[in-house]
């Protein structure tokens, strides 16, 4: 069918004569300029974002005062972040009380520190053993109270598919990882409260998205939820609760956990065996190969952090630390869940009877 081109007589359309006028711009303009000034729009926002990263860089370089003033106690200084921590504390000046899980690892810490640093042993699975700590420190700070808590100790057995373990697998882990912390909170909470001081709870980007089975994400989970619980009811009184959430990072705990899958796998039923295949059990220890190797070897993003949170006036309530942490795991915590689902799908191998 042939297009029709209707003709429209100009006089038929009732159109002002004479010169054009402006249509008055609506003062919505003024007050909502990005609507009509498009090109305008980034330079607001670079404004707005410049200024706002320029008030947190200044606050957040800020420190309370009387450093060296200052207890802090720090448990699992045997290695890895937390002997970092008591190091990097102990030459800022603070007093520094180090929780060891063994012997050499204090004598250890102690012939790298100051006079000041002062070890002890704990175990914080061990309730006796949380008493005769919080004894020790109360003996040395007094009626100063504690200003820091860092919980940081931990253990990472056994990350392994959830079929393959038990139920003291799972106990194991959330024994130290989370029932550990929770009972050191309670015990030294009295101390920390008289100082108005702060608690930092070691959780990891596990705590906000579960990758791999076992009870070690299970018990950041639960370290995340204590942590937002406790603060909340501590902010009354003056005590501010922090949380770190590093992504990978070389330490005892990743370089341990293929050993411990495959200690595990020796255990498995060989029915259960079948279903999953020694193909997946090495896919899952390539998982922990690839982990290691993209991992920071680097501490100091982590023990940054865990500093700023004691000693900044303005302390972060989560700190993620790694650019993986960062850029991958946080914002893969707050997607859907099929999203989620989907991109961890991606990372894990495929059980021999899979459908
Ligand atoms: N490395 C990572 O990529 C990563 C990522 C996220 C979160 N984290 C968390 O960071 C914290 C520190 O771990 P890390 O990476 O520094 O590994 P690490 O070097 O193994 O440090 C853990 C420390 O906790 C001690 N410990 C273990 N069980 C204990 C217990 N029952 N009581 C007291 N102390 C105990 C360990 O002592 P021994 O050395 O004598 O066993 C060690 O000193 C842990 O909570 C871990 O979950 C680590």
């Amino acid at each position: 069918m042939p297009f029709v081109v209707a003709r429209v007589d100009e006089r038929e359309l009732d159109l002002p004569s004479g010169p054009v006028q402006e249509r008055p711009v609506s003062y919505a303009a003024y007050f909502f300029p990005f609507t009509v000034l498009p090109s305008t729009m980034w330079l607001y926002l670079a404004v707005i974002l410049g200024l706002y990263f320029l008030r947190r860089w200044y606050r957040e370089r800020q420190t309370v005062e009387k450093l060296t003033e200052k207890y802090v106690f720090i448990t699992g200084c045997d290695s890895g972040f937390g002997n970092q921590l008591a190091k990097q504390l102990d030459a800022k000046g603070l007093k520094v009380l180090a929780a060891c899980f063994t012997q050499k690892g204090a004598k250890e810490l102690e012939r790298l520190t100051s006079d000041r640093l002062k070890t002890t042993i704990l175990d914080i699975s061990n309730t006796e053993s949380v008493v005769a700590a919080t004894e020790w420190v109360k003996g040395i700070v007094g009626s100063k109270g504690l200003w820091g808590l860092v919980n940081n100790a931990g253990t990472g057995t056994h990350v392994a598919p959830n079929e393959w373990l038990t139920k003291d697998d799972f106990a194991k882990v959330i024994n130290v990882n989370l029932l550990g912390l929770i009972d050191v909170t309670l015990h030294m909470l009295p101390l920390v409260r008289a100082s108005r001081g702060r608690i930092v709870n070691m959780s990891s980007i596990g705590g906000r998205l579960i990758m791999l089975g076992g009870g070690y994400c299970l018990s950041k989970f639960g370290v995340e939820a204590f942590s937002d619980c406790i603060r909340r009811e501590l902010q009354p009184f003056g005590v501010h609760v922090g949380i770190i959430e590093p992504g990978s990072f070389i330490t005892s705990i990743a370089v341990t956990s293929e050993e411990g899958l495959r200690s595990v796998w020796e255990k498995v039923p060989s029915d259960i065996k079948e279903c999953y295949g020694q193909q997946y059990l090495e896919g899952y220890c390539q998982i922990f190969k690839d982990i290691i190797k993209g991992s920071n070897r680097n501490l100091h993003p982590v023990t940054d952090c865990m500093e700023h949170a004691l000693i900044s006036r303005y302390p972060r309530t989560r700190y993620g630390a790694g650019w993986d942490a960062k850029l991958y795991h946080i914002p893969l915590s707050y997607m859907p869940t099929f999203v989620a689902d989907y991109m961890v799908a991606l990372t894990i191998p495929k059980p021999a009877q899979a459908v």
